[in-house]
């Protein structure tokens, strides 16, 4: 699975974001170990605490489907029919990749036409971990 096909499994899932109230669409695909890719979407709720990300809901599908190992997750997000601008993950969900992931876990940004990669390590320098405890 290439870095283009993840983001385009990303833009699919994107279609498929429920987020009537900030009107922020995202989708996410998670590269497990075993070559399985999980999807996710955003969810929002009206007393908006409920809101899960993009990147959540891959996550926490997969956990509950028993695999816990993974490579790299595609994340494509905004506003727009075909958003221009990379979509970060938000803290929550960069805390969430370092429950499960390597530092080198490769956090890929983009759209069909440009495509940037971060390590979970630039994202989430000096974490706290299940090694701190
Ligand atoms: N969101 C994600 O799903 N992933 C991100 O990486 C950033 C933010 C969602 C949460 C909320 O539904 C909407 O985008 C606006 O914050």
């Amino acid at each position: 699975m290439t870095d283009l096909e993840l983001i385009q499994t990303a833009i699919e899932a994107r279609k498929r974001a429920y987020a009537p109230y900030s009107g922020f669409f995202v989708g996410a695909a998670l590269l497990a170990a075993d070559g399985r890719v999980f999807t996710g979407c955003n969810i929002e709720n009206a007393a908006f605490t409920p809101t899960n990300c993009a990147e959540r809901t891959a996550f926490f599908k997969a956990v509950s489907e028993g695999v816990r190992a993974f490579e790299a997750i595609a994340v494509v997000g905004g506003k727009g029919e075909e958003p221009s601008e990379f979509c970060a993950p938000c803290g929550v969900c960069r805390q969430v990749m370092a429950e499960f992931c390597s530092p080198d876990f490769r956090v890929i940004l983009g759209n069909e036409k440009n495509q940037t990669v971060y390590t979970l390590s630039e994202l989430l320098p000096a974490s706290f971990s299940k090694s701190d405890l």
